[in-house]
């Protein structure tokens, strides 16, 4: 098969259908009204990306509650919030009917930024404070989840992403560092109870076959205690955990697995290779194989780091050098049965028209990402998030906010 029909071959998740092997990764971009709402930029973002015919739509970290927020324009998922997504969703279907969308329900935990949020943690670590968590206060926010899970489903997702990636809440508990002993912490099998605790009640009270479950999982976070790592001092790999945990959810329902990596206010590029370093695009395949090899045929697993193959990445190297490519190595992974879906984040920025563009033989017409990384500058800023390369809007929301604020010196959080 060519990689065009690779990519564009359709795939069965669940008893849904994605039209093709492209993937848009959860992309927070801050710019929801003050009560949580998608703003008019906000549907542009994914009108464009309806228009793009992309297989699965992951719809950006959405926050449970008014304090679980990492960002103060983030997007919300309460009662007061159904409305607004009712009517969001109303229009996206009228798009295009095909992409698939599930939304990546979220809780920052110590990532909850204390100027509007309340930072809470599991267990305190050096770098963050926090309210320490009590297990009631935990099983409130399992209430929250499943509530966010449900109103998900009634204002017309086709699925949700339990976010349980990148260092949020639902990454926190499952770290070997969380070893408080409580009954969301210290042994694997309590570390691991909140996230199956949630699969359960979500499908139980959800109770739609055709309603999407999956979740965004980080393999490694690496660094000391985080999750994929043997203890809690050790940044030492290990894979044990992270493959006990996807084949537990498999069980309690996932359909679909998105497998990434790093915690981003920590390990930035481990989640998402750059330009200078883009070999940490090598250590992902290897995370796809092992997560493939334990599940299920029919369960879909959709690999991370493809955007910085771009059209042909020179600093990588495949045998023969024609096929450094997005496509190619994407396509190529398909094929050899270790992924079934593309993920593609910074890339669906460049291009939301991307899959389009290939079904219409207009390849050439693509925008393909240049890793300048400027999009994360805007997100470290809280600015409203797009491609400053390719599209003017967000390329003057950059110029205007390093002029008005000068170079950035946060860090990632
Ligand atoms: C501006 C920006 C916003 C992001 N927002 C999210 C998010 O809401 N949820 C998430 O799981 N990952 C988020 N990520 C990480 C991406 O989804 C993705 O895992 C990462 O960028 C690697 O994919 P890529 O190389 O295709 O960009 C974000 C990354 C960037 C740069």
């Amino acid at each position: 098969m060519s990689y065009k029909e690779t990519l564009l071959d359709p795939i069965k998740i669940g008893t849904r259908e994605c039209k093709n092997r492209f993937f848009v990764q959860a992309m927070e971009c801050t710019d929801a009204d003050a009560d949580g709402n998608p703003t008019d930029l906000t549907y542009q973002r994914y009108e464009n990306l309806y228009k793009g015919g992309w297989g699965l739509i992951d719809l950006e970290a959405i926050s449970i509650t008014q304090e679980s927020r990492s960002r103060l324009a983030q997007l919300m998922i309460m009662e007061k919030n159904v409305p607004a997504l009712t009517n969001f969703m109303k229009k996206l279907k009228e798009v295009n009917k095909d992409p698939l969308i599930v939304f990546q329900l979220t809780h920052s935990g110590e990532l909850s930024n204390p100027k509007f949020s309340r930072r809470v943690t599991v267990m305190p670590s050096y770098s963050y404070g926090g309210d320490l968590l009590s297990e009631e206060e935990v099983d409130k926010i399992i209430d929250d989840f499943v509530l966010a899970a449900k109103i998900a489903h009634d204002v017309g997702a086709d699925g949700i992403d339990m976010k349980l990636c990148h260092g949020y809440l639902g990454s926190q508990i499952l770290r070997p560092f969380n070893s408080r002993k409580w009954k969301y912490g210290g042994s694997w099998e309590n570390r691991r109870r909140f996230a199956f605790d949630l699969y359960e009640r979500i499908a139980k009270e959800v109770n739609d076959k055709n309603f999407l479950i999956g979740s965004k999982i980080s393999a490694w976070e690496g660094f000391p205690g985080g999750f994929g790592t043997e203890g809690p001092d050790s940044p030492i790999l290990d894979l044990t955990e992270p493959l006990d945990l996807i084949k537990g959810l498999e069980e309690r329902g996932a359909q679909y697995i998105v497998q990434s990596a790093g915690s981003p206010s920590i390990t930035v590029t481990l989640t998402q290779a750059e330009k200078n370093y883009p070999y940490i695009a090598y250590l992902h395949p290897y995370f796809q194989k092992e997560f493939k090899k334990v599940l299920k045929p029919e369960t879909v697993l959709i690999g991370s780091n493809y955007s910085v193959w771009g059209n042909g990445n020179k600093n990588l190297q495949m045998i023969d050098p024609k096929d450094n490519t997005m496509f190619k190595v994407g396509s190529h992974n398909i094929e050899r049965g270790i992924v079934d879906m593309i993920g593609l984040g910074r890339q669906s920025f460049a291009d939301p028209l991307l899959p389009k563009k290939l079904a219409d033989g207009n390849e050439k017409d693509i925008h393909f990402c240049t890793l300048c990384d400027n999009c994360l500058e805007l997100l470290i800023r809280q600015e409203h998030i797009g491609c400053c390369t390719y599209n003017k809007y967000y390329t003057n929301v950059l110029v205007n906010v390093r002029k008005e604020k000068g170079k950035l010196t946060q860090n990632h959080t």
